[in-house]
């Protein structure tokens, strides 16, 4: 039976072979938001790996909205004409689509790479660090800064920046957005009841907490091309008393797809300590993907621990999520989605220069495996375990 994980999906104009999403990946290597030879690395390896599309890292809308001194940013035109030229190259040796995830990091910004956390999470000015800004004037923690609570003329700052940054996008040849509302970060911040205490429009019930991150998915819509699609992570549950729940995440989800956002993709957690974990095991959020996808009748992309292909394939197949993302085994293995092809039964086609790379072409390999090669006609052929 044909897999389900490996169907074509629509998302507006854009077609995606398959299901299977490269989920967005902070890489902290940029200069000045500028992308390096890394980023090309990083997009040209993932741009042979099979997967229906490429969704790159949060990218600041502006150099306040960065999370570290070292993101990738969309807000000048050294920025634009780094991403153009990746782009660029990876089109001369791949159709994969290419999406980009537009962030803006409020309070959580002027912190370390992931790497560095060890020196503590502040960035102090000596060291390039910024004030940062949010719905309100609460750092997340000790250590942390202290957001500049944003007025009037700052929200509207905020939105033009996502709007520039979105036109970028476009310019830059990327085949849609996804705006990041989720992780703790501004348009979350905006959402959750633990981090937004403002007493204008803005703020106090879910419908004023929801209503600039509206604002911004709205204005991102109108900026980008009526053909290219724009999604948005969402939160599933803030993991925190009083938090954000499930039962928001649909409303919030409603309201998104009302203004023509094409799918969500239900996250959770990190907006504020105290976090009160359940069980993580692989797919710990489908359950959120299910419930939003059925109550709110919108596409849905599910993330979290999704290492198996048969796996993936069930939560596809059952109904409970429309596409799977991939973050951490997609770094480990960059061909996940040619050994899942192959492993669902599917026929896979590697690019022409690496089309000896499948098993069936490695002389001794059955020796030393000890295993039968079954080969298939062209693609990644089977090998099945004596
Ligand atoms: C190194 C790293 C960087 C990440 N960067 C982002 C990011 O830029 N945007 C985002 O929404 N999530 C980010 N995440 C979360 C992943 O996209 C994904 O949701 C998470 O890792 C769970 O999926 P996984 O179990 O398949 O890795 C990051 C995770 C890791 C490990």
């Amino acid at each position: 039976m044909p897999s389900h994980l490996f169907a074509p999906i629509n998302l507006r104009g854009l077609e995606l072979k398959n299901r299977v999403i490269i989920s967005p990946l902070c890489q902290f290597s940029a200069l000045d938001g500028t992308a390096s030879p890394w980023h090309k690395q990083h997009v040209g390896s993932f741009a042979i790996s099979g997967a229906g599309l490429c969704i790159l890292e949060a990218t600041a809308v502006s150099a306040v909205g960065r999370i570290s001194p070292q993101c990738l940013g969309l807000y000048s035109d050294a920025n634009e004409a780094a991403l153009t030229a990746i782009i660029r190259d990876v089109r001369t040796y791949s159709d994969m689509p290419l999406g980009i995830q537009l962030s803006h990091a409020g309070r959580k910004g002027s912190t370390r790479a992931s790497w560095e956390l060890h020196k503590g999470h502040g960035v102090p000015d000596s060291e390039g660090g910024w004030d940062v800004e949010g719905p309100s004037a609460e750092a997340f923690t000790e250590g942390w800064r202290r957001p500049l609570a944003l007025d009037d003329a700052g929200l509207a700052r905020v939105k033009r920046e996502f709007v520039d940054a979105t036109r970028r996008a476009d310019r830059c040849g990327f085949d849609m957005i996804e705006i990041h509302a989720a992780h703790g970060y501004l348009l979350h911040e905006f959402c959750s009841p633990l981090t937004n205490h403002r007493n204008d429009g803005y703020g106090g019930d879910l419908a004023g907490r929801m209503r600039f991150p509206l604002e911004v998915a709205r204005a991102v819509r109108d900026a980008f091309p009526k053909h290219k699609p724009i999604g948005v992570r969402i939160t599933g549950e803030d993991f925190v008393d009083g938090g954000l729940n499930l039962d928001d995440a649909v409303v919030f989800a409603r309201a998104l797809k009302e203004i023509g956002v094409d799918y969500v993709t239900p996250s959770a957690g990190n907006v504020a300590p105290g976090m009160k974990l359940p069980k993580i095991g692989p797919g710990y959020m489908v359950h959120f993907a299910e419930k939003v996808k059925r109550e709110a009748a919108v596409t849905t992309m599910t993330v979290g621990m999704i290492y198996e292909p048969r796996f993936a394939e069930e939560i596809v197949a059952s109904g409970k999520a429309d596409m799977i993302a991939i973050g951490r085994a997609i770094m480990d293995d960059p061909r996940w989605p040619w050994h899942a092809a192959t492993a669902l039964g599917e026929r896979f086609v590697a690019p022409n220069p690496y089309a000896r790379s499948a098993p069936q072409h490695w002389p001794g390999y059955a020796a030393v495996h000890g295993v039968t090669l079954k080969t298939g006609e062209g693609g990644m052929g089977h090998a099945t375990r004596e």
